[in-house]
């Protein structure tokens, strides 16, 4: 048995013993610290590999990379920046810094609608913490490239420039994670055409991309002319009809996003409705990481999806303080249960193992192939979120 899962064992044995859990502060303790161990192994790994990110491990077993372009650049820099807050290591700063220099050319894309995590999470955690202008310029610059993708028509921002012939407006449901990031450059700025723009995205997918029993759809097309949808599809899913994890965490998460931005019950009720589909789903494991969909038919012996839980338990963690019915209490102890899952050695690597990422197990695109049983550099960043979320509420 490895060190890390002798510890572990050890752990558990003697909080069984006083027929009590680890404290929950210790394995907010223990995610952070690995977090940070993993994150500073990556960061000089990739040093003098200029404009290089970190994505997954190939199925060579060899570290992945990518550039500004891939949707995924944020997610490292803004890892770094949430573990520099927590320790005040300059070493982390200095990293954060580095990385997040390195997704600056992202603020002229105009052919990608993914510029929220990219741009956000990185200069958006960096504004916060270091109050540099320069970053507050690249998100200005980076949030009027996505404008471009807005079609008053439709009223939503278009995701995919692909399959032309197939989709005339595809907008899926990672889409609602641009809208913190138009919400407060409405805010920092006073220009409300950025929240006006968030607002009636959030409301033209509260209407469509919902099915009766609060699962979403990932794809829905729009016609450009009426305006109404004319395809809906689950193109990273199972099926059409599937419930794909990932898609199911990026609404919950997005929807919260937008009750605490707007103050708007309806975007509260949505939240909450999508955390009861997760929460009371047959089949949503013991341990609370998701199979890739809750709809595959050969669950359980299907991967997990570890990044949705790591997004679903940050989602929740904020929940639980917006909604103040007791639901909210029920949305907390499932983000817990999902963080100390997480933070077992079932997905939490050993320090200087899983090409130092952090968190195991996760699924990009399963249909293509890709990035299956996989790290994802956005689990990380999740997860370190959730930790920090956690972190707060319990010392609060
Ligand atoms: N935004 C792409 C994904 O969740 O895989």
């Amino acid at each position: 048995m490895k060190k890390n899962t002798l510890l572990f064992s050890a752990i558990c044995i003697l909080f069984a013993g006083c027929n009590n859990q680890e404290p929950l502060s210790s394995v907010i303790e223990r995610g952070l610290n690995r977090s940070t161990e993993q994150a500073l192994l990556m960061a000089k790994e990739l040093e003098n590999q200029e404009g290089k990110f970190p994505k997954t491990i190939g199925k060579d077993g060899n570290l992945e990379t990518s550039d500004y372009g891939w949707w995924c650049s944020g997610f490292f820099p803004g890892e770094l920046w949430y573990l520099y807050e927590y320790t005040q290591n300059p070493e982390l700063k200095k990293y954060a810094q580095l990385y997040t220099d390195r997704v600056e050319p992202a603020k002229n894309l105009t052919n990608t609608h993914d510029l929220g995590f990219m741009l956000f999470c990185s200069f958006g955690n960096g504004y916060r913490i270091t109050q540099n202008p320069h970053y507050k310029e690249v998100m200005i610059t980076g949030a009027h490239s996505l404008a471009t993708r807005y079609n008053p028509t439709v009223c939503a921002i278009r995701s995919w420039d692909f399959n032309k012939d197939k989709w005339q407006y595809p907008v899926i449901i990672d889409n609602m994670m641009n809208l913190e990031f138009f919400s407060w450059i409405a805010k920092e700025t006073g220009d409300k055409q950025f929240s006006e723009m968030a607002d009636s995205h959030a409301m033209k997918t509260k209407e469509h991309h919902f099915r009766p029993d609060f699962s979403s759809y990932h794809v829905v097309s729009y016609d450009t002319i009426s305006g109404e949808p004319h395809i809906k599809q689950t193109h990273q899913g199972f099926a059409d009809e599937s419930a794909w994890a990932r898609g199911q965490a990026w609404a919950l998460y997005g929807y919260t996003v937008m009750a605490r931005e707007t103050g708007n019950i309806k975007y509260l009720e949505l939240a909450r409705h999508i955390a009861d589909f997760i929460m009371n789903h047959p089949n949503l494991p013991e341990d609370k990481i998701p199979y890739w969909d809750f709809d595959d038919p050969k669950i359980p012996n299907v991967p997990r999806d570890a990044s949705a839980a790591a997004i679903m338990a940050s989602a929740l963690i904020e929940l639980s303080q917006l909604d103040t019915t007791p639901l909210g209490k029920e949305w907390l102890a499932l983000a817990e249960q999902q963080i100390r899952s997480l933070s077992t050695p079932e997905y939490l690597a050993e320090a200087g193992s899983n090409r130092y990422f952090s968190i195991m197990h996760c699924t990009g695109h399963l249909p293509g192939n890709s990035e299956v049983d996989v790290p994802l550099s956005y689990a990380d960043y999740y997860y370190v979120e959730a930790l920090l979320r956690l972190k707060k509420l319990i010392k609060e």
